[in-house]
């Protein structure tokens, strides 16, 4: 830990103050060593969902909260990020209050404030982080910085006996990443999306087919109402899907192309039954699980990439794990297609429970205790720390290019009834 003498004196501090400040920080870092019993508040708003938990290292939630605006930005096809700020500046206070009070435990139990600071939309981060600073501030608690993509990868370590290294496809409404996590804070990048993230599209897609209409959907994330609908598809096969970047010999994803069929395919079929007002196509479940598939199936073959890659150049372990999260990893059709690919390639598949795979402060508060646990180093942070596009790790997406890896294209529907 830096302790900023200098800059203390710089400031014009006296001896006084500095003797106390530089005690308050020694007293707080005195704290930070790692116990099972150790307790940290985490706080998550890098999007639309106002999450807290705590969380001890004993992997126990003692209490969480969880304000999601998803209903809200439905009716807008997407996150508004002005709505959203404004309803985490609403809500932050309450989200920790009622985290903490759950527990059972008042500010002073706890040992530490994890906070989303990257990736993420600026004003929304801003919220959360502001909030934790003044925490922070008022009752004497250090701060941990989390990248809200590593707390989805790592999180499954809390429900799972996972060790490093382990693969991680993250796959949300905001990110499509595929990543080799050596450690808690050691990721190398193998693949990320050119383009839109699979949440985005299927969000887009439930709204393009007026799914809201249905009062049975009217309330549930687009990923959602699509895999409702398209369990009770008859015929999923009935509208064909090209698998994008079949022939690029990497792991990045692309999803627009399959946004682009699938409006087609949309178009046509409500010009065929003059669709149009509120009107539903009646072959809306077919869609639903084509798209559904498709979307499975690119995903499916960028992680055999990524397997054959990890395996050839040694850096998996005999048991090779792969970490399925990020709000589209409760897609079951999705998840157990994965896992059935998976396995094939000698793998063990797992994901957190689904609803640690969406957005929410327990993942925040469990990177927390992984950092403090390894211990990382825990630095104080300004609003200017915040990165809303910060990357993932190291880049290692051309040597996987360089690797040259011919993977053949799996159709799943073989692999699933
Ligand atoms: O991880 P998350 O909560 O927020 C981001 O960081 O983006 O993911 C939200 C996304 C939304 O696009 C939502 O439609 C999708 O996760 N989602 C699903 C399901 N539940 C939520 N997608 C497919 N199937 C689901 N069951
Ligand atoms: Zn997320």
């Amino acid at each position: 830990m830096y302790f900023p003498m200098r800059s203390l004196r710089n400031r014009g501090y006296s001896t006084l103050r500095r003797y106390f400040i530089l005690k308050q920080l020694r007293g707080n870092l005195r704290k930070l060593s790692y116990e099972p019993s150790s307790t940290i508040l985490g706080i998550e708003t890098s999007c639309d969902d106002t999450g807290c938990a705590v969380v001890t290292g004993k992997k126990d939630v003692l209490g969480e909260s969880l304000f999601s605006q998803n209903v809200l930005h439905l009716r807008y096809g997407g996150v508004n990020p002005l709505i959203a700020r404004d309803l985490h500046r609403e809500n932050i206070e309450q989200a920790v209050s009622e985290a903490l009070e759950k527990a059972s435990i008042n500010i002073h139990g706890i040992d530490a404030i994890a906070v989303t600071i990257k990736p993420g939309l600026l004003i929304s981060l801003q919220i959360g982080v502001k909030y934790a600073r003044y925490l922070a501030k008022t009752y004497q608690k250090p701060i941990i910085p989390i990248h809200h993509m590593e707390a989805h990868a790592l999180v499954a370590r809390m429900f799972h006996k996972i060790e490093f290294p382990f693969l991680a496809v993250l796959i949300s409404g905001g990110h499509c990443l595929l990543t080799l996590v050596k450690d808690v804070d050691n990721f190398l990048l193998l693949g990320h999306t050119l383009d839109n993230a699979p949440g985005e599209v299927l969000d887009k897609a439930a709204r393009r087919m007026k799914l809201r209409n249905i009062p049975a959907y009217s309330k549930l994330a687009g990923g959602k109402a699509i895999e409702t609908a398209a369990k009770l598809s008859k015929n999923p096969e009935l509208f064909s899907f090209p698998i994008p970047l079949v022939k690029n010999r990497d792991c990045n994803f692309s999803f627009s192309g399959i946004q682009d069929t699938f409006v087609r395919h949309l178009l046509r079929k409500e010009c065929e039954h003059n669709a149009v007002g509120d009107r539903i196509i009646p072959e809306v479940n077919d869609l639903c699980a084509g798209l559904q598939m498709v979307i499975a199936e690119h995903i499916a073959h960028r992680i055999e990439r990524a397997v054959m890659f990890c395996t050839k150049n040694n850096l998996l372990k005999e048991s090779k794990t792969i970490v399925v999260s990020g709000g589209v990893a409760c897609n079951n059709y999705i998840f157990e297609s994965l896992k059935n690919v998976g396995n094939l390639l000698d793998c063990n598949v797992l994901r957190p429970p689904p609803k640690v795979c969406t957005d929410n402060g327990i993942m925040i508060a469990w990177n927390g205790i992984e950092k403090l646990k390894k211990g990382c180093q825990i630095h104080d942070i300004s609003l200017d720390s915040i990165d809303p596009k910060a990357p993932l790790g190291t880049n290692i997406i051309d040597k996987v290019k360089e690797a040259n890896l011919y993977v053949k294209v799996r159709r799943l529907k073989k692999l699933i009834q």
